[in-house]
């Protein structure tokens, strides 16, 4: 799908997120691990990071963020037909956490499943979203991306316990009635490299056992290294590759609102675009990196603080697990 005519685009009409009350630090985490806040800040960006309750599932964080966006968009939940939620943190296997989330909001009228793109979730949600709505199949849809990342993560593994943190996040979309919404989008993945950036067990390959779990093969496992020259790569190409389709030059960007992975690697893919510091958005300091959350966090953040004005163009741009890697050029 490449560059859209008027009157038949996709929007979002609202957002909200949610973020669990508890702020883990540099300085708590130095307690937990050999690490240090300065090799946090400087390698990652990541000052503080919410976590999830012993009693929170992401589906609670999915469906609070879902209440907040319907909430602030003045909706009911018998307005919306579809509920997408992005996770890599599902609550169960199977049924699927929109099953879940469906189940809390009490949305038993509306069809309900799951994406699996890794960090790229709320983007392959967002272009899959644009074309169930110009298709007709469906009128507004609830997007949702939610991680509880803390519960599979492996707090004894300094290299990959510094940079994560629990939060969901939440948009409304429907058709637009002006010109305002998706541009034009660019999405790919690379399968081969999956073993980089997984969690090897807990699914059919390697079913739960002892050995599983005295393994800590339940946790996040990463290649730091290789994910950063590969996000970087990506996220540049996906970028260039969105705003061509949508006939944009990067003087047009307002906003470039990047997944929030690590400022290094945010840093040098608007080096390489050459989009100006004060044009990104970036909050990992805050929250860490909560996957498929990011970039509807970071666009709720910016619409209550009044810097998202009526015509801005929004690059959306994202990497992750699979790998999967994303952009989405967008006029607000
Ligand atoms: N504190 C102190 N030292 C540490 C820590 C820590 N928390 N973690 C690792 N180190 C050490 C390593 O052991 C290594 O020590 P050595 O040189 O003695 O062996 C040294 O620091 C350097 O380690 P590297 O892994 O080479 O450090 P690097 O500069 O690559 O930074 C990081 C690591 C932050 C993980 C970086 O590679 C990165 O951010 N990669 C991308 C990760 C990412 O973005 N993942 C998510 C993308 S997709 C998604 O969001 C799911």
């Amino acid at each position: 799908m490449h560059k859209r005519e008027q009157g038949s685009r996709v929007k979002i009409v609202s957002t909200g997120f949610y973020a669990p009350e508890k702020v883990l630090t540099n300085a708590d985490l130095e307690k937990m691990v050999d690490t240090t806040d300065e090799w946090i800040v400087s390698r990652s960006g990541v000052k503080e990071r919410r976590i999830a309750s012993a009693e929170q599932a992401t589906s609670d964080l999915c469906i609070e963020a879902a209440r907040r966006a319907l909430r602030n968009g003045h909706f009911k939940v018998e307005d919306i037909d579809l509920i997408i939620v992005a996770t890599a943190s599902p609550d169960t296997i199977f049924p699927s956490t929109a099953c879940w989330v469906q189940e809390g909001l009490k949305a038993d009228h509306v069809a309900a499943f799951d994406i699996g793109a890794g960090c790229t979730g709320f983007l392959y949600g967002l272009i899959l979203a644009e074309s169930l709505i110009l298709s007709g199949v469906s009128k507004r849809i609830l997007l949702i991306g939610g991680e509880v990342l803390s519960k599979i993560t492996n707090w004894k593994d300094r290299a990959t316990c510094v940079l994560f943190g629990d939060a969901a996040g939440a948009a409304v979309l429907e058709e637009s009635r002006d010109d305002s919404g998706i541009l034009s989008h660019y999405w790919k993945a690379d399968g081969s490299l999956a073993g980089l950036l997984f969690q090897p067990a807990g699914g059919t390959r390697m079913p739960a056992s002892v050995q599983t779990v005295a393994g800590d093969l339940h946790y996040i496992q990463m290649k730091g290294n290789e994910v950063f020259k590969h996000a970087v790569k990506r996220m540049g190409e996906s970028a260039v590759e969105a705003l061509k389709r949508a006939g944009l030059r990067k003087e047009d960007i307002r906003w470039f609102i990047p997944h929030q992975a690590n400022t290094r690697i945010i840093d040098a893919t608007a080096e390489r675009l050459q989009v100006p510091p004060e044009k990104v958005y970036v909050n990992i300091q805050r929250y860490g990196n909560v996957s498929v959350a990011c970039i509807p966090i970071c666009l709720h953040e910016l619409h209550v603080a009044g810097k998202l004005k009526k015509g801005d163009i929004i690059l959306l741009d994202a990497f992750g697990a699979g790998f999967t890697w994303a952009a989405v050029a967008y006029r607000w």
